[in-house]
């Protein structure tokens, strides 16, 4: 039976395994894709199967521009031998990484690295799978809390998170008339690996940001997870182009 297939690109760990998996409990095919951690993307998909769901894994490196079309290629022979399908229905983009560098000390390679994986990759990735997208499809670009809050040392990655923002409005006007939905997840901060585990590995900034948020703590990844699996289903078809931060209210 074919039922409808979400791509999530980073779902071998942190924010992205738990939207592969929240979305896999709401009865979709996932593909997810992992950059380096292989074995962890397989778990995420055992993990998958386990509860009955199925899932399949690929590898993406948004940061190789020339792989974006052998990746394309791939995702559509793996849809076809893992679910029968020839197209999909929802698109995760959720791949990312994160570095703290003063502004006066970000170098031309670092902001092209964030660039082609923030945001170069997104735009052009998205222009190459939309033709394999299904009417009434969607699609979920995750940003950051830091394009509506400055903090140091985030100005190339919250810029191209700002760029992306920007993008799914675009998306969302110039797909609608495929009835393709396109909005923003904005998760605030989150004890993950991400910017080298900077937020759980350090008790002190931790502290700091949980005593900024209402609800007195960071985020966890399975805070955000449902939310975007929310947005993969029909019970969210009139939430259209809009950015919706899930930060437990930092900075409210
Ligand atoms: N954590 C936060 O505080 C926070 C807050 C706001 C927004 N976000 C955003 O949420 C997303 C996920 O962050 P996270 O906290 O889950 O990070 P994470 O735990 O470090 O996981 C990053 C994921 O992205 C993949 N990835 C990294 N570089 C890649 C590349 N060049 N090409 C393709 N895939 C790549 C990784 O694959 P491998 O495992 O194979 O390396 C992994 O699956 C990112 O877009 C991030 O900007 C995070």
């Amino acid at each position: 039976m074919t039922k409808k297939i979400a791509l999530v690109t980073g779902g071998s760990r942190g924010l992205g395994k738990d939207m592969a998996l929240k979305i896999a409990a709401r009865g979709l095919d996932v593909i997810l894709t992992y950059q380096s951690n292989e074995n962890l993307a397989h778990e995420t998909v055992e993990e998958i199967k386990k509860t009955g769901g199925r899932a399949a894994v690929l590898h993406l490196d948004m940061n190789n521009f020339n792989s974006l079309d052998m990746f394309v290629a791939s995702f559509k022979s793996v849809i076809k031998s893992e679910f029968g399908a020839q197209s999909f229905d929802y698109l995760v983009h959720n791949a990312g990484m994160g570095k703290t560098v003063p502004f006066a000390e970000v170098s031309e390679a670092l902001f092209d690295e964030f660039m082609n994986v923030h945001y170069k990759g997104v735009f052009f990735l998205t222009q190459k799978l939309v033709t394999v997208m299904n009417d009434g499809g969607g699609i979920i670009n995750i940003s950051s809390g830091t394009t509506r809050f400055a903090n140091p040392g985030y100005s190339v990655y919250a810029s191209m998170k700002g760029a992306i923002e920007t993008l799914t409005k675009y998306f969302a006007k110039e797909l609608g008339s495929k009835g393709i939905r396109a909005n923003v997840i904005a998760p605030g901060p989150i004890e993950t690996d991400f910017n080298n585990g900077a937020i759980r590995n350090n008790p002190q900034l931790k502290g700091i940001l949980s005593n900024m948020s209402p609800l007195g703590r960071v985020g966890n990844a399975e805070d955000i997870g449902g939310v975007v699996a929310f947005l993969c289903t029909d019970d969210s078809r009139w939430i259209n182009g809009q950015r919706i931060e899930v930060s437990g209210g930092i900075n409210v």
